[in-house]
């Protein structure tokens, strides 16, 4: 029997991906906060399951967790990351602002992968939803999204394969005129916008092969 582990799984589209899961024959592993939402749940389904807390501000806990679930389980075939987290407000409130960071960043992070590209995704998507937001307010903010390629400082000086690398100087210079021109985006250096493009369009067994 195939198995499937549901991390957020207490409501929502969580419970109802268990039920779908249990209907088609998956055993199924069941994890959040709300331990008593998903014992109710694990009482309906059809099919074998397993409950764990799990606590996604508690990141260190909640890899020990998915990793003891996935020895009770005996394996597993497929993780489902669906516990999220959000609130919408007129005024940007750090703390709430935290916990959608915490849970949907970071715990989303200890139990996937890499976290380079993707908190740096995190960053692109969220300075426009603050330039829609200011936008919005009819403030007089800009906002300027900045894209550096590969430039010769600290963070690279143990990379191998590296193109287009620029030197700090050039990178700044070109920055400062995105920031001054108000710029939305900018790529640093500018033919970077070549390779962006490039890599939203290229197949993945291509990307694959470097
Ligand atoms: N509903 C939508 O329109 C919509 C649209 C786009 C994306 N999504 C995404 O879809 C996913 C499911 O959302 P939903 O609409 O089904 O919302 P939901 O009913 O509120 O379910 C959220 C799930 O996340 C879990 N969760 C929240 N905080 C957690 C934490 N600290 N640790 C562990 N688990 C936590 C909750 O479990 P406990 O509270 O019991 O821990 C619950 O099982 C989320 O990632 C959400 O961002 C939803």
């Amino acid at each position: 029997m195939k198995k499937v582990i549901i991390i957020g799984a207490s409501s929502g589209i969580g419970e109802a991906l268990a039920r779908v899961f249990a209907k088609n024959g998956y055993i199924i592993g069941l994890t959040a906060r709300r331990i008593e939402l998903l014992k109710n749940i694990q009482a309906e389904l059809k099919t074998k399951s397993y409950v764990k807390y799990m606590d996604l501000l508690k990141p260190d806990d909640a890899i020990r967790a998915l990793e003891e679930l996935i020895r009770e389980m005996d394996g597993v075939d497929i993780v489902i990351i669906n516990s999220g987290t959000g609130h919408e407000g007129k005024i940007l409130e750090f703390e709430k602002e935290r916990i959608a960071i915490d849970v949907n960043v970071l715990g989303f992070t200890a139990m996937a992968a890499p976290a380079y590209g993707a908190s740096k995704a995190y960053l692109s998507f969220y300075l426009e939803g603050l330039r829609h937001k200011f936008a919005q307010q009819k403030q007089n903010i800009y906002i300027t999204d900045i894209k550096p390629g590969y430039v010769y400082t600290p963070l690279t000086q143990n990379h191998e394969k590296m193109i287009w690398v620029s030197t700090a100087q050039k990178a700044a210079s070109q920055i400062y005129d995105a920031i001054i021109g108000k710029k939305k985006h900018a790529y640093i250096t500018k033919r970077w916008i070549l390779l962006a493009w490039l890599l939203k369009i290229i197949p993945d067994f291509i990307y694959n092969r470097f």
